[in-house]
């Protein structure tokens, strides 16, 4: 049935067959009983797939990575889906309208992605008012067992990396009584020169500002670290000694790759394309053999979300075996459709 469905989506442009797919699926959640009818159909399993990670309940251990609902209009709809977390953002202070279109690209051949979206977002106002909002308003399925909201931040285009870390403090004061955990997204491939704040020092300026001013709220919210998959592995040290030297709840690997090797799409197409993060099929083994090395050195002091090239059940169960506490998907929702959490879940619960 999805295939049809796909079919007719991958007739229009990516980003408009985006949000046609998710504005139709708000439509329906809207109709009188609308959002159960949509959770029955698409209810996955929850026993047995309940996840303790950093001090939160997660009712199964699949969630939406960031970039999906960059201004957390769909929780709802995520929510009926199935989802056990969505990492809204990511969000930076001032509203950006990211870059020129076209910048997102089916590659249907390699079941994969290529975005430059370059952080389009509505600002950290507008979209901690939309939180606020669903927090008092929303209808959860299971007051018991709540989808769980990542707040995922980032710098505005504009703002020099001397100064992100005063970006980052903006977004985490006025996310910080909406979200349940944050997600530091330094490692987005769009935004000239983000990846530079991956260098220890950086890092540890911005991480350790963001757990000083953790300490002053009532409650303190985990905070982690999305990184990118072409990080060498002395890097990766650095992150790893990082981590552990200032106490971060978690990491999250992989962010999309700069690299196009081992793909079916011909060179001539990728060239035509340009620039961008790569996602999915491709990104698979190598965000795995990230998250392994993660893992093996972490021993589950510090627990990983695996992110990249998630479809199947297969897919999550190779994640969650290198030792990964919690998986994302995003490019398998695209090809695999409203079922994936169901799927996987139903997979991951035999
Ligand atoms: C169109 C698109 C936009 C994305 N935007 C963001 C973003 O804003 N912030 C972020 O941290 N990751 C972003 N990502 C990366 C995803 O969250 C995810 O880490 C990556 O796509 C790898 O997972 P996948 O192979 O399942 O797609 C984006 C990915 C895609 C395809």
């Amino acid at each position: 049935m999805y295939s049809l469905i796909r079919k007719i989506f991958f007739q229009l442009e990516p980003e408009q067959a985006h949000y046609t797919a998710m504005n139709l699926l708000q439509t329906l959640r809207k109709l009188p009983g609308g959002k159960n009818t949509i959770h029955r159909i698409f209810r996955a399993p929850q026993k047995g797939l309940q996840k303790h990670v950093f001090g939160l309940s997660f009712r199964n251990p699949v969630g939406l990575g960031a970039g999906f609902d960059k201004n957390a209009r769909y929780l709802e709809e995520l929510d009926a889906l199935g989802f056990g977390f969505v990492e809204i953002g990511t969000v930076t202070p001032l509203p950006q309208e990211g870059n020129e279109k076209p910048r997102l690209f089916r590659l249907v051949e390699d079941r994969a992605l290529i975005n430059r979206m370059g952080f389009n977002n509505e600002g950290v106002e507008v979209i901690a008012r939309r939180l606020r909002n669903w927090r008092l308003n929303g209808k959860p399925l299971n007051p018991a067992a709540k989808l769980l909201v990542g707040g995922n931040i980032g710098k505005n285009k504009v703002t020099p990396n001397e100064e992100a870390w005063k970006d980052y403090e903006i977004c985490f004061r006025a996310l910080h009584a909406y979200v349940d955990f944050f997600v530091v997204n330094v490692s987005s491939p769009n935004t000239p020169g983000l990846r530079a704040l991956q260098e220890k020092d950086a890092l540890h300026k911005i991480l350790t500002h963001l757990q000083a001013l953790n300490k002053g709220f009532a409650v303190q919210r985990p905070i982690l670290l999305k990184i990118a998959p072409d990080l060498e592995w002395s890097q990766i040290d650095d992150v790893i000694a990082l981590a552990r030297e200032i106490k971060l709840d978690g990491l999250v690997a992989t962010n999309t790759t700069i690299s196009r090797s081992g793909l079916q799409t011909p060179a001539a197409a990728l060239e035509q394309i340009g620039a961008g993060g790569l996602s999915g099929a491709p990104l698979k083994e190598r965000a795995t053999e990230v998250v392994q090395y993660l893992c093996s050195q972490l021993k589950g002091e510090i627990p990983v979300i695996a992110s990249g090239g998630i479809f199947t059940a297969a897919d999550a169960r190779e994640k969650l075996a290198t030792g990964a506490a919690l998986c994302e998907v995003w490019t398998g929702f695209i090809y695999e459709g409203p079922a994936i959490v169901q799927q996987i879940c139903k997979g991951l619960a035999r």
